[in-house]
């Protein structure tokens, strides 16, 4: 049997350039040994004087690493007998090692597993941030452009004398300043009418989504989902057990006709109609018309996903769907994470009044509403005007940004690409020769560190040529040169482009 003193010095390595200091890592050593079984329940360990000569530690070190095992019960001691390992690790210690089994999962979540798998299968965006010179990616936008020294103002003001509601749970609807100044905001720009009583705030659109998934549908329930459309709430639904039926998008937006022939007896259709994500289109006022006449007449309910209608640069701006709703079919969805940045996970949702309790109850079910702190700032973001001052900047800003890229991309690639700039929103589709597979264009082009989405990563039905989507708002100008010709090279040593 390996004595005690063996045990432990063999075991111990202390880093003497670490700036963790030496007693904690003898201390975080000997537990580790401890709760291992290597040093069993019961052992008595060689005296301080011993181990500090074999450690070459100071005696004080040692004591301060045991007087905290020993606070801990890792460590006994007993007068004039020594230092033991407690005797309450015995059995603990004697446990083999078990061979690691993959835990048991519900079917709901290896649904969820599989499906995002899927999702994130082959096109390599994982690692590539904000700050990856070469990346396309629709969700990065200008960050460096975000007003900072107000926002951080705001955030001081809040953080440094914070009032006890902000301390507290806050409200489950979310904070009533932010709901107003959200009321507010959709009235003037999306011509909603409601009142902040209607208003429930998210941790962003996704969690919107799950919500209303599991608060309107049952699993097996037909969803008509605009094909292409947005991936993440088609998952959401797909989780939830839901059938997602596909609904074509031609040049007025999601094709009603079709659904109601191929499913009429969908309970719930997702629409993005201020712009079809991806393709851009905005929905016909027409077929505005007819998604709320069937949904009124059926008794349908529709999630109208408003997530970028700020960014219109071109084109009239219908009003919400929703605004045009009266017979309380429609629930809107809206979020910050376009107009501001995606990590402040704030978004909203405007239901119609017999929804807002139902919701609400869901929604504790789940949690509470999201940090009080960042809604307080947002509201004081949105009620002292740099809400709007910001997005007239940003639409500006990617309306420059857009025209410059699609000159660039005209110039270089112009024989290989065909681009249709966008009316709204953050990103171009870039046609590729119709015998190219996208996906595998844009999982190569990612191996080149070039970072693009496939069109038909959005598609349920591939009827659509292939296409990558190319974020425009997070290429300033002067970068769209250098970032193009990574684009050019890539593409050359994939053999796609002549030398
Ligand atoms: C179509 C669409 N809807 C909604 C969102 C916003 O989601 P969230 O608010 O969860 O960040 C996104 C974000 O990329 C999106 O592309």
């Amino acid at each position: 049997m390996k004595s005690p003193a063996g045990l432990l010095f063999s075991g111990i390595e202390l880093d003497r350039d670490s700036t963790t200091p030496l007693y904690r890592q003898l201390y975080l050593q000997i537990r580790k040994q401890i709760l291992t079984g290597r040093l069993k329940g019961g052992i008595r360990l060689p005296s301080t004087r011993t181990l500090s000569q074999e450690l070459s530690l100071s005696r004080i070190t040692l004591l301060n690493a045991f007087d905290q095992l020993i606070a801990e019960g890792f460590l006994v001691s007993r007068t004039g007998a020594g230092t033991f390992v407690g005797d309450e690790w015995e059995r603990s210690a004697s446990v083999e090692p078990q061979p690691a089994v993959p835990p048991t999962l519900s079917d709901l979540s290896q649904t969820m597993l599989s499906l995002r798998s899927d999702h994130f299968r082959g096109v390599s965006y994982a690692h590539c941030g904000a700050d990856t010179p070469t990346s396309f990616l629709p969700s990065h936008g200008a960050f460096e452009a975000f007003p900072q020294v107000v926002w951080r103002r705001l955030l001081n003001r809040h953080a440094q004398k914070p009032s006890k509601a902000l301390l507290g749970y806050g409200e489950l609807q979310g904070l009533i300043e932010l709901r107003q100044a959200i009321a507010e905001y959709v009235f003037d720009a999306r011509g909603i009418d409601c009142s902040a009583q209607q208003v429930v705030i998210v941790s962003g659109a996704q969690q919107a989504f799950n919500l209303l998934a599991m608060l309107l549908l049952n699993p097996d329930d037909p969803v008509w989902m605009e094909d292409p459309g947005h991936i993440a709430a088609r998952i959401a639904f797909q989780a939830h057990g839901c059938q997602v039926i596909p609904v074509r998008i031609d040049d007025q937006g999601i094709n009603v006709q079709q659904g109601i022939a191929d499913c009429p007896d969908a309970r719930l259709v997702f629409t993005t109609p201020s712009r079809q994500h991806p393709l851009g289109v905005t929905l016909s006022h027409g077929r505005r018309l007819e998604l709320i006449d069937w949904a009124a007449a059926n008794q349908r309910w529709i999630i109208e996903d408003d997530c970028d209608s700020e960014l219109r640069y071109n084109g009239r701006q219908l009003p919400a769907l929703y605004a045009m709703d009266q017979h309380d079919r429609v629930i809107y969805v809206g979020t910050f994470s376009k107009v501001l940045f995606p990590s402040l996970r704030l978004g909203y949702v405007i239901l119609p009044n017999a929804l807002v309790e139902p919701f609400c109850t869901m929604r504790a079910v789940m949690d509470r509403s999201p940090p009080t702190l960042l809604q307080a700032v947002t509201a004081e973001f949105m009620s002292e005007g740099h809400f709007i001052g910001h997005i007239r900047r940003m639409r500006a800003l990617y309306q420059a940004r857009q025209q410059c890229l699609v000159d660039v991309l005209q110039r270089r690639l112009g024989d290989f690409l065909r681009i249709t700039p966008v009316d709204a929103g953050m990103h171009l589709i870039a046609w590729l020769p119709p015998q190219l597979d996208d996906q595998e264009v844009a999982r190569q082009l990612a191996v080149h560190g070039v970072h693009t989405y496939a069109l038909s990563d959005y598609c349920l039905q591939r009827y659509l040529s292939p296409a990558l989507l190319i974020g425009f708002a997070g290429t300033a100008q002067e970068q769209a040169e250098q970032k193009v010709d990574a684009l050019v090279q890539a593409l050359r040593a994939m053999g796609l482009l002549s030398k």
